[in-house]
């Protein structure tokens, strides 16, 4: 025995620790395995997990002293933070007119055409302040914490020139100073073509591969680069060029796949070795096998899918079964998914992608970290992992997709420190309101 212990969780009625190997995501089979422990208990010293196990063992191993805080979790499930791989949190204004157009029948890519969706969040965000842009997210980065996430991935792209690209990904190097949400940075510069670009799409390639990029990359602003790759928007040759370009930069590469129609964006995600491709709801049978074959992770966005109203949701089962690494995100944005609970993406993902609830907490956390690449130390409750931890009030971990729509999220701890209890935030100058 060495010091005491900082904090102890105890007596949870499921212990869910998602252990999993560190070098590589969950597929397949091992989808569902998430390392269930009934009467569970949990050590953190520091920011990291120091012990995991059933509650008499964990008691057994560890030392208590005067300064360890307990915590109490009888009939609650204890599982890893929700990671959120894909969600575009910086932006300015909401678009509900859009989606009352939209249930009069106008489409997304017509709104879009016509200079609304995107376009119209871009004129919002580029005449934003940078205050006004910090602070609205750091709102929104309060309501993930209640939901839950611990980590988020933000994308660019509401900016679509190189003053307005860099200030939000400096709003996101500024919010990750003063939040405890981890912030995971992507440069989305290619979301749209910009109005002052319209006829000129080539000349704004030019400029995200020649100026951006580079700036992006040399001032370290974002881990990520992503694409829209979709008919309409960049084609998948025009999506190469600028992540290739983001990739001899040294930036990973993400992208919007397949989403409308079958462009061949999940081939190319496997051509490039990127770290994930994103919505897939058209992706072909090749596709799926060049997926697999180069383990790139699938992030579905089933919330997207249903807030569109699409015709179908992303075939999950199939890529399961060939193999193909999936994660779940909420693809939180003012226009096509205004939601940011994972557990929502749980039950949705439950009731109509045909994932068990098992799969689906796996595909939000520790497959969610590797969508990432943070599975090294996020995603699972394991010894030296880092403690973000989440308390739900339910008896099984089948709660959050049985009573999806309810948050059940009671205790959040970030890093080892309690940063929600009893369903508040505990943030020093920070309420519990979430103003939009
Ligand atoms: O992932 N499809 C492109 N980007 C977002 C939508 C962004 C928006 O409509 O503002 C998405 O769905
Ligand atoms: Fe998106």
């Amino acid at each position: 025995m060495s010091s005491p212990v900082d904090l102890l969780i105890k007596n949870a009625s499921q212990l869910v620790t998602m252990p999993a190997p560190p070098d590589r995501p969950r597929s397949g089979g091992d989808l569902d395995e998430i390392g269930l422990i009934p009467d569970g208990a949990l050590a953190i010293s520091g920011e990291k997990i120091l012990a995991v196990g059933p509650t008499t063992r964990v008691l057994a191993q560890v030392e208590i002293g005067p300064d360890t805080t307990i915590l109490e979790a009888r009939g609650q499930t204890v599982q890893p933070g929700f990671i959120d791989p894909h969600t575009h949190t910086v932006f300015a204004g909401w678009r509900e007119a859009e989606f009352s157009q939209r249930l009069r029948g106008v489409s997304y890519l017509e709104i879009l055409q016509a200079g609304g969706g995107i376009l119209n969040t871009v004129a919002r965000t580029r005449a934003a302040s940078f205050e006004d842009l910090l602070a609205s997210t750091l709102a929104k980065l309060d309501q993930f914490l209640l939901y839950g996430t611990t980590t988020v991935e933000i994308k660019s792209g509401y900016g679509l020139n190189r003053a307005d690209e860099i200030k939000m990904l400096r709003v996101m190097e500024a919010a990750s100073q003063l939040h405890p949400v981890e912030i995971v940075p992507t440069f989305l510069g290619a979301h749209a073509v910009p109005p002052e670009f319209q006829d000129r799409k080539e000349r704004y390639i030019d400029l995200l591969t020649r100026e951006i990029l580079p700036e992006v990359a040399s001032e370290k602003l974002a881990q990520f680069a992503d694409v829209f790759c979709e008919e309409g928007v960049f084609t998948v040759q025009e999506s190469e060029r600028i992540l290739s370009r983001a990739q001899e930069l040294g930036l990973g590469a993400k992208l919007h796949a397949d989403e409308l129609a079958a462009t061949g964006g999940a081939e190319l995600a496997a051509r490039l070795g990127a770290i994930s491709a994103d919505h897939l709801l058209k992706v072909s049978r090749q596709g799926i096998e060049h997926l697999a074959k180069r383990g790139v992770v699938a992030v579905l966005l089933p919330l997207t899918s249903f807030f569109l109203r699409a015709a179908g949701f992303a075939p999950a089962r199939t890529l399961i079964q060939a193999g193909v690494p999936v994660a779940l995100a909420t693809d939180f944005n003012p226009g096509t998914s205004p939601v940011q609970s994972q557990a929502l993406t749980i039950g949705l993902a439950c009731l109509k992608l045909g994932l068990s609830p098992a799969e689906a907490l796996a595909a939000t956390t520790v497959n969610a970290a590797h969508a990432l690449r943070q599975g090294d130390h996020l995603g699972s409750l394991t010894p030296g992992k880092q403690a973000d931890v989440v308390i739900l009030n339910a008896p099984s971990h089948e709660f959050i997709s049985y009573r999806f729509g309810t948050n059940l999220v009671r205790t959040v701890i970030k890093k080892g420190r309690i940063v929600v209890f009893q369903g508040r935030l505990k943030l020093k100058g920070r309420g519990d309101g979430y103003e939009p």
